[in-house]
């Protein structure tokens, strides 16, 4: 990539700096390009994870904080149903880069929060800017396309289309697709079979391979969960929202959805997801951000965040004494479920 990045198309002189860096180019490209780099994969492939760690570490835990990155800005969203507030987001801001987990109890508002940044919902009052553009009135489909996906807390996966179909509705419309590319099957062919090649080797990162010629409805509630987080990432989102992506999912897999989060970062992706599982945030959020009652009541560095009051009183209420970083809960939690 480095060498194809250092030609210059228009023919103007362009003076290229050591190391494959490019004029005018962010810094975060040249993490994208270190993390391919064979030689470099070992020394470098934590490039953004270090670097949105060292970002973060000089912002204040406070609701509505500013963040030296963000790729996506929401001010004074609000969603009312009938005389209920359920979103009232004055001020909120998602690192580039990050993997930032957005926690609270149930009905605090975060999928209402999801629909409205991806178009799903319309807000009563607000405005956001995703990568620096305004997204209010943007439909679904084109905010996708802009880069930016999410995932269904419900996962909305079509129960009488083959798991690969499934899938490959998830690839990016090609700007131009219509009429003339119909008309030239070449060109639609050479789409097609690196979209199925994607597809595949995505199954099978998420262990779904064996599965793709079946009907969805075949799956199971944890594997729609996988498949839906699969096809989120055929169109190589900037931003992707997770709603809930551990729900139902056997804790045989939960390492490895853990993993796949991981890596989406190290590829350059940014992540916000939605989970009432507080191991899973300890584990991998750099950011952690408290809802209740459609409000940002705090946000900040996980440890911290887990042990603030306002937290523990928003989270558990009657039962404010349980620390939320102690592993007992969870024990408690799942011993509850079983
Ligand atoms: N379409 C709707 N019509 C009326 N009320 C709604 C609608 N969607 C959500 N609500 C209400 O808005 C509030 C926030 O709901 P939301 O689903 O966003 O919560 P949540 O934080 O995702 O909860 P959970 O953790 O249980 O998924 C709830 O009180 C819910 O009943
Ligand atoms: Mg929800």
């Amino acid at each position: 990539m480095s060498e194809k990045t250092s030609k210059s198309t228009s023919g103007a002189p362009v003076s290229v700096p050591a190391k494959g860096i490019q004029p005018g180019k962010p810094f975060h490209d040249l993490a994208k390009w270190a993390t391919k780099a064979p030689e470099g994969e070992h020394l470098i492939s934590t490039a953004f994870g270090d670097k949105v760690k060292e970002d973060l570490k000089f912002v204040h835990n406070e609701p509505g904080v500013h963040k030296p990155d963000p790729i996506l800005v929401a001010d004074n969203v609000t969603r009312r149903f009938g005389g209920m507030t359920a979103v009232n987001v004055k001020h909120f801001e998602i690192e580039r880069h990050g993997i930032t987990a957005l926690i609270g109890p149930n009905g605090a508002g975060k999928t209402t929060f999801f629909n409205l940044m991806t178009g799903f919902d319309a807000p009563n009052t607000g405005a956001w800017r995703f990568d620096g553009k305004d997204l209010a009135h943007v439909h679904p489909e084109q905010v996708a396309r802009m880069g930016m996906v999410r995932t269904f807390q419900l996962t909305k996966v079509m129960s009488r289309l083959t798991v690969l179909d499934n899938m490959l509705l998830g690839a990016p419309v090609q700007p131009g697709e219509g009429l003339f590319r119909a008309l030239v099957p070449g060109l639609w062919k050479k789409q097609e079979k690196a979209n199925v090649e994607k597809a595949e080797a995505l199954l099978e990162r998420f262990l779904l391979i064996k599965k793709k010629d079946d009907f969805a409805g075949s799956l199971s509630g944890g594997q729609r969960k996988l498949l839906e987080m699969a096809r989120a990432l055929m169109s190589d989102p900037q931003l992707v929202m997770l709603d809930e992506p551990m729900a139902g999912v056997n804790p045989a897999l939960k390492q490895s959805l853990l993993d796949h989060i991981l890596s989406l970062r190290e590829e350059g992706t940014t992540v916000l997801f939605v989970e009432h599982d507080i191991n899973m945030v300890r584990h991998i959020a750099d950011w952690v951000t408290v809802m209740a009652e459609g409000k940002i009541v705090a946000e900040g560095q996980p440890k911290s965040v887990m042990n603030d009051p306002a937290v523990i009183d928003a989270y558990l209420g009657a039962h404010a004494n349980i620390d939320l970083g102690d592993d007992s809960v969870m024990d408690l939690k799942e011993s509850e479920e079983h």
